[in-house]
């Protein structure tokens, strides 16, 4: 440990002092990181496979973001809405123009995307199919952010009623069933709020049948398709938007996370059609589009979207899983391996807790997704020496056992 530093010990105390305990504190304190490692205050060095839950996509100290970052801060951060800036206006263009949404509006994070997707659905609903047309359908499992809103679609508010009312008229179906979603839809209906893979939930990939069928049903109903690709999306399926990776068109995408890199920003799209309802005053944000984060989105997105990147994140996603699957059937320890592209779940029979601590102990950060399951979300820059170096941590500790 250097001088500069106060001991791990102290700073989780001084954490717990100060900070809301609204997180179990790891009891490592990260100092910096590049590409898919990062280093805490001792000088241990980690494989970071959780990339603050899927968001540096083009790994840490990305040398294009921090020249793009350092140049736009000698110029302009911060401008109202109002005003234009060539990094917000490259950033939409680059957005829009891999994506069936034409127009693009910019948020501080996720759940601010799946706010204004939910405002945008309801005024579209209003204007073309009745005042009353209001109701949403989520799922069960799933995670949209915590925001009014955004809580309410998400399942975990149905076991919080400590925090209600929450918003009305949102209804939870059974994911990947669509017959529990024709079972909530109604004259009422205005959109169907999705996740492709389910991340908090527990890393649920859709199947491809349930994502062509709510598609089919939305057409055939007059109800939008929400895509939150806040997690699935800006690469980690192996396209730039994971409605790509399934190959459906949705009416409003929300994203977040990867598309800044690090840097706090999301955003939604939508079809002309339907952002065209908005009108000015409708929605707004004093950050959101703000020029230092556009111009670093324009840095991430341009790497993310060429195919040899995407290529990788494919061969990365399948070599993980191959060797996962190989450790599942080498020990007794793994019950199931899911996922796609570089979204990655394990459940094992070991304590979650636990396994997580005996990971970070062996150099290796992960995460928990759902009850009990290890999700693995590394930078999408991942080669093969960072895979091998993760199948062998993760390898090593599932072989030894956790207590
Ligand atoms: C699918 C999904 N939607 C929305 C959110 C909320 O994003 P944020 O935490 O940036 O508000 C998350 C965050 O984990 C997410 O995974």
């Amino acid at each position: 440990m250097t001088d500069k530093f106060d001991t791990t010990e102290n700073y989780v105390a001084r954490a717990t002092d100060k900070i809301m305990p609204l997180y179990a504190i790891k009891d490592a304190v990260l100092e910096r990181g590049k590409d898919c490692h990062v280093w805490d205050t001792e000088g241990r060095k980690y494989l970071d496979c959780i990339a603050g839950i899927a968001v540096v996509s083009v790994g840490h100290c990305n040398e294009r973001m921090i020249a793009a970052a350092k140049d736009q801060m000698e110029k302009i951060w911060m401008c109202s809405g109002s005003y234009q800036t060539e990094p917000k206006i490259k950033a939409a263009e680059i957005l829009t123009d891999n994506c069936c949404g034409d127009q693009i509006f910019f948020t501080n994070s996720g759940a601010e995307a799946v706010e204004g997707a939910l405002k945008l659905a309801r005024k579209w609903a209003h204007q073309n199919k009745g005042e009353d047309v209001k109701e949403i359908i989520a799922f069960e499992d799933s995670f949209h952010g915590r925001t009014y809103g955004a809580v309410t679609c998400t399942y975990k508010s149905v076991k919080q009623p400590e925090f209600g009312p929450y918003l009305p008229g949102v209804h939870h179906a059974k994911f990947n069933d669509l017959e529990s979603v024709k079972s909530f839809i109604n004259d009422k209906t205005c959109a169907i709020l999705v996740e492709p893979v389910q991340g908090e939930g527990g890393v649920v990939p859709a199947t491809q049948e349930f994502m062509t069928g709510l598609r089919d049903l939305c057409d055939e109903k007059n109800i939008l398709l929400i895509s939150d690709e806040i997690q699935a999306g800006m690469g980690r399926l192996g396209k730039l938007y994971a409605h790509a990776a399934y190959d459906y068109e949705p009416d409003i995408t929300c994203i977040a996370k990867g598309m800044g890199g690090g840097f706090p920003i999301g955003a939604f799209l939508a079809k002309k059609e339907i952002a065209s309802v908005f009108t000015y005053g409708d929605h707004g944000t004093t950050y959101g589009g703000n020029a230092l984060g556009t111009r670093i989105v324009y840095e991430v997105v341009d790497q993310i979207r060429q195919p040899e990147f995407l290529q990788n994140v494919v061969d990365m996603g399948d070599y993980m899983m191959e060797g996962l699957n190989k450790l599942k059937t080498d020990t007794n320890s793994i019950e199931e391996v899911r996922g796609k592209g570089l979204m990655i779940g394990v459940d094992t029979v070991y304590d979650i807790s636990k396994l997580l601590a005996t990971l970070q102990d062996n150099g290796l950060l992960a995460t928990q997704a759902g009850a009990k399951s290890l999700r693995i979300t590394p930078p999408l820059i991942m080669g093969k020496a960072e895979a091998d170096e993760a199948l062998d941590k993760i390898g090593h500790v599932i072989r030894k056992g956790v207590m």
